[in-house]
C-alpha cells in the first residue's frame, strides 16, 4: 500500500500550476500575470486586467475596446434573475446568498461553452450584486447602462447614479486588488468543480459558496464592525484585548500563506488614505490605523511565534465603506471582482489541469459486522 501523509487543510500543498498570479508569503508580494499587484492595481482598468488574466497579456487599445464593449453587452441578466433577487430581498436574505441563488441562472439559453461563460459571469457579477443592494433596500432595479466602464457600471447599479471618476478609480483599484490570489479556496473549489469537465458556471458558483465563509472573504464586514464598535482608539486597547481573552479571532488580522503584511493590505490602504482625504471621513480613516496598530501589538504579545499581520480584508472594509456600500455588500463585492479570477483559472485547468481527486486518511473503526 502507498504511503500516504495527511497535510491538514492541505497546507503547504501545490495542487495546480497557474499563469494567474504567484503570491509569495514570506516576502508579501503578489504578482498578477507577471505584473506587481501595487503597480498594477491603482492605473489598470478592470477590463484589463480580467483581459490579462484571461490572454496572458494586456490588450492594446482596440483589444480594450473590444473587451470592454463584449462585456457591457452581457451586462443585462435573465428576467428569472430579477424575480429570484426580489425574492431574495423579500424575505431579508444575506447577499452571498442571493448572489449564490442567481450565479448558476447566468447559464440559462446558454451551450456549455467555457469562454461564453467566464465572460458572462464576468460581466453578470457585477449586475446581479449591484441589482440586489437596490433590491435588498427597497428600491427598484436601475436599467443597464452600456457607455460606462465595468466599475462605474457596478456602482451605478447599486446606488442609480454615475459616480464620480474618484469613486470608479477607488472601486477599481479595489477590483484589481482582489482579482486573483494564488489558490484560495474559493479558486481551488473552481478548479475542482471544473476539473471534472463540469461547466465554467457551476464552477463559479461552487467558488461563491467557498468565498461567503468568514475565514474567507466573509471578514470584512465584522473587520469594520470592530472599528465602529471600539469607536474611539483610547478604547482599543481593552476592547482587543477582551476579545483575545474570549479566544475570539480579530477579523482582518492573519493569513494562511503571508507571514508578512498581506501586500493587497497596503495598496487598499493607500486608496483608502487618498480617498478619505477628499472626503468628510478622515477621522474613521485615522482610528482604522490605530486600531489596526494596537491589534498588531496585541497579536505579537499573545503570539510572538506566529506572525499574525494586517490581511487584505481590513482595508477592503475601509475602502467600501468610503465608496458608500453597506458592509453586508462587502463580500458580494469581493466576488465581483474575484469572478475573472476564478473564470481564468476555470479555463487554464480545463486547458492544462486533470481531474483533481485528493486521498484521505481513514480514521473511523474497523472490522465491524452488520
Ligand atoms: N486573531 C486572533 N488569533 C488568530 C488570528 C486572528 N485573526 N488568526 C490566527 N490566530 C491564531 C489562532 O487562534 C491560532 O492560535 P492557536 O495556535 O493558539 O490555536 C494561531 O493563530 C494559528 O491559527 P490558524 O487558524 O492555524 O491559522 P490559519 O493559517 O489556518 O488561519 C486565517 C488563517 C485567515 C483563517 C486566520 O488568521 C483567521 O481566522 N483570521 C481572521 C479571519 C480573516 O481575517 N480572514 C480573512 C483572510 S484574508
Amino acid at each position: 500500500m502507498a504511503t500516504t501523509t495527511l497535510a491538514g487543510g492541505l497546507e503547504g500543498v501545490v495542487a495546480a500550476s497557474t499563469r494567474m498570479s504567484r503570491v509569495d508569503g514570506e516576502a508579501g508580494q503578489l504578482t498578477i500575470a507577471g505584473y506587481a499587484v501595487d503597480d498594477l492595481a491603482p492605473q489598470a482598468t478592470f477590463e484589463e486586467v480580467a483581459y490579462l488574466l484571461l490572454h496572458g497579456r494586456l490588450p492594446d487599445a482596440a483589444e480594450h475596446t473590444a473587451f470592454a464593449r463584449d462585456l457591457a453587452s452581457r451586462r443585462e441578466v435573465p428576467a428569472i434573475v430579477h424575480t429570484v433577487l426580489r425574492d431574495a430581498a423579500a424575505v431579508a436574505t444575506p447577499a452571498m446568498d442571493a448572489l449564490r441563488m442567481a450565479a448558476p441562472l447566468l447559464s440559462l439559453g446558454r451551450a456549455d461553452d467555457p469562454d461564453d461563460h467566464a465572460l458572462t459571469a464576468i460581466a453578470a457579477f457585477a449586475t446581479i450584486v449591484g441589482t440586489y443592494g437596490r433590491y435588498r433596500r427597497g428600491q427598484a432595479a436601475v436599467p443597464i447602462r452600456t457607455d460606462l466602464s465595468h466599475a462605474a457600471h457596478y456602482l451605478h447599479q447599486m446606488t442609480g447614479e454615475v459616480p464620480s471618476p474618484e469613486r470608479a478609480r477607488g472601486l477599481e483599484t479595489y477590483l484589481n486588488t482582489v482579482v486573483d490570489h494564488g489558490l484560495n479556496a474559493s479558486t481551488f473549489t473552481a478548479r475542482v468543480i471544473v476539473s471534472t469537465r463540469s461547466d465554467v458556471i457551476s464552477a463559479i458558483t461552487g467558488a461563491v459558496g467557498a468565498l461567503k465563509g468568514p475565514l474567507h472573504g466573509g471578514a470584512p464586514g465584522p473587520a469594520l464592525d470592530m472599528v465602529f464598535e471600539i469607536g474611539s482608539a483610547d478604547r482599543a486597547e481593552a476592547f482587543i484585548r477582551a476579545k483575545l481573552d474570549r479566544g475570539e479571532r480579530l477579523m482582518g488580522f492573519g493569513h494562511r500563506v503571508y507571514r508578512v503584511r498581506d501586500p493587497r493590505a497596503d495598496v487598499l490602504s493607500r486608496a483608502a488614505e487618498r480617498f478619505y482625504a477628499n472626503g468628510g471621513e478622515r477621522g474613521l480613516y485615522d482610528l482604522a490605523r490605530q486600531v489596526e496598530a494596537t491589534a498588531l501589538r496585541l497579536l505579537r504579545e499573545r503570539k510572538p511565534d506566529r506572525r499574525l499581520d494586517t490581511n487584505v480584508e481590513f482595508f477592503t472594509a475601509l475602502l467600501l465603506h468610503g465608496l458608500g456600500l453597506p458592509s453586508d455588500f462587502f463580500t458580494p463585492t469581493f466576488a465581483v471582482g474575484r469572478v475573472a479570477g476564478w473564470a481564468a483559472h476555470c479555463l487554464e485547468q480545463l486547458k492544462d489541469g486533470k481531474l483533481i481527486r485528493p486521498q484521505s486518511v481513514y480514521i473511523g473503526p474497523t472490522g465491524r459486522r452488520y
